[in-house]
């Protein structure tokens, strides 16, 4: 096991930044070298969350002003597009969990599809290593670059790949019904996300055409050997955390709901963050909440031959940085709990 590293966050005083800092402060093996901004750059993370007074942290700095010399390991928590022009600059010593989207699709022309631009960075783009942990572990371990997962494609693929691998649902008939907290949409000022055109109320976005739905398609794609598209929605429900995925599969090769909920136990036989529940019982983002545990439960459909799969997380947590961080415990060789084996809060 490696000894303690020096850590740099860029993006501290945004959410997931926020996050990630919450958790590594309590890990035995981190020490916090650098913390950026942008907007907030030379104010101090306590001003940017009042959570972290009396923390003896370092202010926060623009990214040009990093001292790279004094950092192992880099944790990205930038807007997406941002991490492929900063990371140009950082050496190839370092280690990197990026929890944008920049480096998740592995088809250069998928990215540019479904993020209008060239991608800024192919070469770092080709070893980067997707990292849903508990499907990547060995390649995470070996990995200098690991593409953290986004919140909604954590939180689908987890209930659906072991599935699509065991040949027990219809890679083609997945449809995907999910719902986030509002942290999901960054901390930066939108007009989308102001208290009254999100609470008291929900609605779906990126209906029909949302890039989450890239990332699911090569990611079911990879599991089915073959070419899957998918229907995915995403709705933003007035809470500040948490992820619910309703998926809803077709049932092949005499698979039932209740042989398919035993397929998912066995497959999490053993991690410490994917639970999977008695079957019939509904996962719920409350009993997730500020932890890295993924709640899995499985029910029969009315229709025969169906069934209805369900994944509760904290979008914040398992869906970024608590993800992020356990693919740092694994690139460096530790348990994969250090510092984030926290259960649930409760209200
Ligand atoms: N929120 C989630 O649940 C979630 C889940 C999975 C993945 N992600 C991904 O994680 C990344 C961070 O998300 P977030 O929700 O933490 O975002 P956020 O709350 O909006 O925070 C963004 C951070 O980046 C900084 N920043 C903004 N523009 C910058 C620029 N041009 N150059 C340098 N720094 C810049 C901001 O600094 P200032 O505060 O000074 O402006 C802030 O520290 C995004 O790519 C997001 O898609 C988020």
């Amino acid at each position: 096991m490696s000894d303690t590293i020096n850590v740099a966050i860029l993006g501290a005083s945004g959410y997931t930044g926020a996050e990630l800092l919450r958790f590594l402060l309590n890990h035995p093996k981190v020490r916090i070298a650098a913390l950026t901004a942008d907007r907030k750059a030379g104010t101090t993370i306590a001003e940017a969350f009042p959570q972290f007074v009396g923390c003896d942290l370092p202010r926060l700095i623009t990214i040009a002003e990093v001292d790279w010399a004094g950092v192992d390991l880099v944790f990205c928590a930038l807007p997406h597009a941002t991490t492929q022009e900063v990371l140009k600059a950082v050496p190839a010593r370092i280690k990197i969990v990026d929890l944008s989207a920049d480096f998740r699709l592995s088809d250069p022309a998928a990215y540019e599809y479904w993020y209008g631009h060239a991608h800024q960075a192919l070469e770092l783009q080709k070893e980067a290593v997707y990292g849903i942990t508990e499907f990547a572990r060995e390649k995470v371990a070996e990995a200098r670059l690991v593409a953290n997962p986004g919140c909604y494609t954590t939180c689908s693929q987890l209930p659906v790949i072991p599935l699509i691998e065991a040949g027990a649902i219809d890679p083609d008939e997945i449809v995907i019904d999910a719902k986030s907290g509002v942290t999901g949409a960054g901390r930066s000022l939108k007009e989308a996300n102001l208290y009254c055109e999100v609470a008291d109320g929900f609605h779906a976005y990126g209906v029909g055409h949302h890039r989450h739905m890239a990332e699911l398609e090569e990611g079911f794609s990879r599991a089915a050997g073959r070419r899957v598209l998918c229907s995915f929605t995403p709705h933003l429900v007035p809470m500040n955390r948490g992820m619910l995925a309703t998926v809803y599969v077709k049932l092949v090769g005499g698979a039932t709901p209740q042989s398919i909920s035993e397929i998912l136990a066995q497959r999490f036989t053993g991690e410490t963050f994917v639970k999977v529940l008695p079957f019939g019982t509904a996962p719920q983002t409350r009993h997730v909440r500020g932890s890295n545990r993924a709640y899995i439960g499985v029910f029969a459909d009315r229709r025969p031959g169906r069934a209805i799969v369900m994944c509760a997380i904290d979008n914040l947590v398992k869906g970024a940085s608590g993800q992020a961080i356990q693919n740092m415990n694994c690139m460096m060789g530790w348990p994969e709990d250090l510092g984030i084996e926290t259960v649930g809060v409760f209200p």
